[in-house]
């Protein structure tokens, strides 16, 4: 019996020494040590020795059992070191290579343009309001003294979604819903918005653009105030050299009326082909609030009197950055749009 658990061992050892994966090494083990294993079946027969056999025979039993764990224990270690060892290099990161860098967004140049003309108006003690993009003829255009039919109606070719209700095609009707809200109290807002129109889109028209619109109402309001907010303006936006001239014009919303030019930011004023060699650029139209808008806002033309004007927001951004074609606004295309990232 002595034999056979040598030979036992031998074979064993040898088998184990080819095990080449944790799966052989568990059946070597079942095979040679577990319940219906070789060396429990070796050992069965303990039962038919001597007294004196039995100890010296379950010894070499032993001897042999431990042999076999021991092999199998270090194997065992062995495939789990190796597969530690696999699964570091496989899962290595190299915190020295350079990151991904994430895109940073930024603000689109025309809210950009919106945002710093608010931040000056605001800083001039104005406040910022809003109404709505699909409007009634009435706030459109009616209560800014152009009845149906009024031909300067035509200026601006507008969607209409009904006989009463269209796309606003200035955002002048904020002024009149300011007005309104405001129950004759004094006024000094600046409405920014979308604004629709009929037109074919080129290099300076788009059917959907933006526009500022500024609204002031108190007692003795003049046309001197209204001159110096703009100067005010245009030197904060387009810096101190800038200077502005009014030009006699009409709107049906404000007596007088006047078109504001500012001095050509490309060449200083000296004539340019961007200011077609006149040294100034058109940049927005104002007037005193005519009376009867005023009545129609729910004021009194003999107490108060107001000033309003109303810019593009695209054409200030144009002139602002030299930009030619203010359908880059709108196309998005990202090789335009990333110049304005730290701008
Ligand atoms: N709403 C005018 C337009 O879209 C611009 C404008 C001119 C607004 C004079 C005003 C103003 O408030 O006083 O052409």
């Amino acid at each position: 019996m002595k034999e056979r658990l040598e030979a036992l061992r031998s074979e064993a050892l040898a088998e184990l020494e080819t095990v080449d994966s944790p799966q052989l090494l568990n059946d070597l083990r079942v095979k040679y040590l577990g319940k219906k294993g070789a060396l429990t079946e070796i050992l069965r027969g303990m039962g038919s020795l001597s007294a004196e056999e039995r100890p010296v025979i379950g010894q070499v039993g032993n001897d042999v059992r431990a042999a076999i764990e021991s092999v199998i224990e270090t194997k065992q270690a062995a495939f789990v070191a190796a597969e530690t060892e696999m699964r570091l290099a496989a899962e290595t990161i190299d915190v020295t290579l350079p990151g991904k860098k994430p895109e940073a967004g930024a603000i689109h140049p025309l809210n950009k343009v919106v945002q710093e003309i608010e931040d000056i108006f605001v800083g001039l003690g104005y406040t910022v309001a809003e109404g709505p993009e699909v409007e009634t003829d009435y706030y459109n255009f009616e209560a800014l003294n152009l009845p149906k039919d009024h031909p300067a109606r035509d200026m601006q070719d507008s969607f209409y979604v009904t006989d009463e209700i269209l796309m606003r095609t200035q955002t002048s009707p904020v002024q009149v819903r300011t007005m309104k809200a405001a129950q004759g109290k004094p006024i000094k807002v600046i409405c920014p918005g979308k604004v629709y129109r009929r037109d074919d889109d080129d290099a300076t028209h788009s059917f959907q653009f933006n526009q500022i619109e500024g609204l002031v109402i108190g007692p003795n309001i003049r046309m001197s105030d209204l001159k110096g907010t703009l100067l005010q303006f245009v030197q904060l936006m387009f810096g101190k050299q800038a200077q502005i001239r009014l030009r006699p014009s009409f709107f049906p919303f404000t007596e007088p009326s006047a078109e504001v030019d500012v001095t050509c930011s490309q060449c200083g004023g000296d004539g340019c082909r961007m200011c077609k060699h006149t040294g100034w650029l058109e940049i927005l139209g104002c007037g005193m609030v005519h009376p009867r808008v005023l009545e129609m806002g729910g004021y009194d033309p003999n107490e108060v009197s107001g000033f309003a004007f109303g810019m593009g927001v695209e054409r200030i951004a144009l002139l602002k950055y030299g930009i030619d074609d203010i359908r880059h606004f709108y196309t998005n295309d990202l090789r335009f749009l990333s110049q304005f990232v730290r701008m």
